[in-house]
């Protein structure tokens, strides 16, 4: 008999979605010791989130996030808001002893994000932030053939997160859809939304980022703002490159941009070892890109891994061998690996303050664009 998990999810935009899908499938496929149950969806309209509730199976709604924290019934709150939103409900949650799921950035910045670290760990309560990347089998599979020492000794780590959805600049900033371009609710640019991705992925891989050195770049300085009505200087930045030195001494070099014109999500890494190189892309997300130099020389070559097979990570709660998935899995992976360490006690990866590493990678980038010099980044 599983035990129920009463959901709350705060937001039912792009996010809410995947979340929704993850807590409705997790059961069908993991088997995992918790039955999520969706209680309550609140969002900023009454109408969609009654529609949202009935589409997705939620047996309330409601437009106000703090009856979602008040309610007693509520296990586990799932944050799915704009970012400028994140920490006002992860510590109004972590005081009322909830479990929480956060989307990522973890916060507007590192002082912010240090404020949910600290309720977060003072209250004792089962964490996670959204860095569902990870959890696309074929960069897990990265993960455990790096940690088995077949790449040798990493040299570089290069990862990009192209996009072209901005370039007009008749495209508002703030508001429902375009709130990613308000500096104020999303904290900044590509660094945040995108990069944030890229860092994660890559210190998970390859470990802690000691230092940075960035440009960026605001391409469209002025937009209209949808809530003010009129033409605002733009805070975000719309592009941003960075190098780095990760502790085990390697190097980094990350591009993003929502300038790249043909490229809707392009989001590519390549880690190059002494004995092995990989590479991935989101764009064909179920095959990982790997070159062995210890293969004898008339058949060495770039193999391209299809990550189908049931030895791979999470593909034995799939299909059958042959049979790829697709990006809404790696959201019903993270709840089954959340699910799975709060049954057994276990912290969840990554957790607030794995975030926060991220966080301050973040900050460094921006403040080294600002300053135009190296900055060390701070340790979480
Ligand atoms: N993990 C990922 O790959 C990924 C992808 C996209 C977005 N995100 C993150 O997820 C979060 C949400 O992004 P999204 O794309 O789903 O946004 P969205 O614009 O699609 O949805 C935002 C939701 O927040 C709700 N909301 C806004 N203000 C609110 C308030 N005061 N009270 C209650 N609800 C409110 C809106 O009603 C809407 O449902 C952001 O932090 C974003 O960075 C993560």
């Amino acid at each position: 008999m599983k035990k129920k998990l009463n959901v709350g999810l705060i937001g039912y935009g792009f996010m809410g979605r995947t979340h929704s899908n993850a807590y409705s499938q997790v059961n069908h496929f993991f088997d995992v010791p918790y039955e999520p149950v969706l209680q309550v969806v609140c969002g900023l309209e009454e109408n969609v989130a009654k529609d949202f509730a009935e589409q997705w199976g939620y047996k309330s709604y409601t437009t106000d996030w703090h009856k979602v924290i008040e309610d007693d019934n509520i296990d586990q709150v799932d944050i799915c808001v704009p970012n400028n939103m994140h920490a006002e409900i992860a510590i109004a949650a972590a005081k009322a002893g909830k479990n929480i799921i956060c989307e990522k950035p973890l916060a507007l910045n590192a002082a912010q994000a240090e404020t949910m670290v600290d309720a977060i760990e003072k209250a004792g309560v089962p964490n996670l932030v959204s860095f569902n990347y990870r959890r696309v089998p074929a960069v897990t599979l990265a993960k455990m053939l790096i940690d088995e020492g077949r790449l040798g000794k990493i040299f570089h780590y290069r990862a990009n997160f192209l996009q072209d959805w901005t370039i007009s600049a008749n495209v508002p900033q703030g508001g429902m859809a375009t709130w990613r371009l308000d500096v104020k609710a999303a904290g900044s640019g590509v660094t945040g939304d995108l990069l944030a991705h890229c860092i994660d992925t890559a210190m998970w891989h390859n470990g802690q980022i000691d230092s940075v050195c960035a440009m960026t770049e605001t391409f469209v300085k002025k937009r209209m703002h949808v809530e003010t009505g009129k033409v605002e200087d733009v805070g975000i930045d719309d592009a941003c490159t960075f190098i780095c030195r990760f502790g085990n001494e390697s190097l980094g070099n990350f591009e993003s941009t929502r300038y790249a014109r043909g490229h809707k999500s392009l989001y590519t890494f390549e880690i190059n070892g002494e004995k092995a190189s990989i590479a991935w892309d989101l764009h064909d997300l179920h095959r990982l890109s790997y070159f062995d130099h210890s293969d004898e020389s008339i058949v060495r070559g770039w193999r391209s891994v299809h990550v189908t097979d049931g030895d791979m990570p999470y593909m034995d709660k799939w299909w059958v061998p042959g049979l790829q998935i697709g990006y809404e899995h790696t959201f019903v992976h993270q709840i089954a690996d959340f699910l799975e360490n709060l049954a057994e006690g276990k912290p969840a990866s990554p957790s607030f303050r794995e975030a926060l590493a991220t966080q301050y990678v973040c900050d460094a980038v921006l403040a080294s664009a600002k300053d135009k010099e190296w900055k060390t980044v701070k340790k979480a």
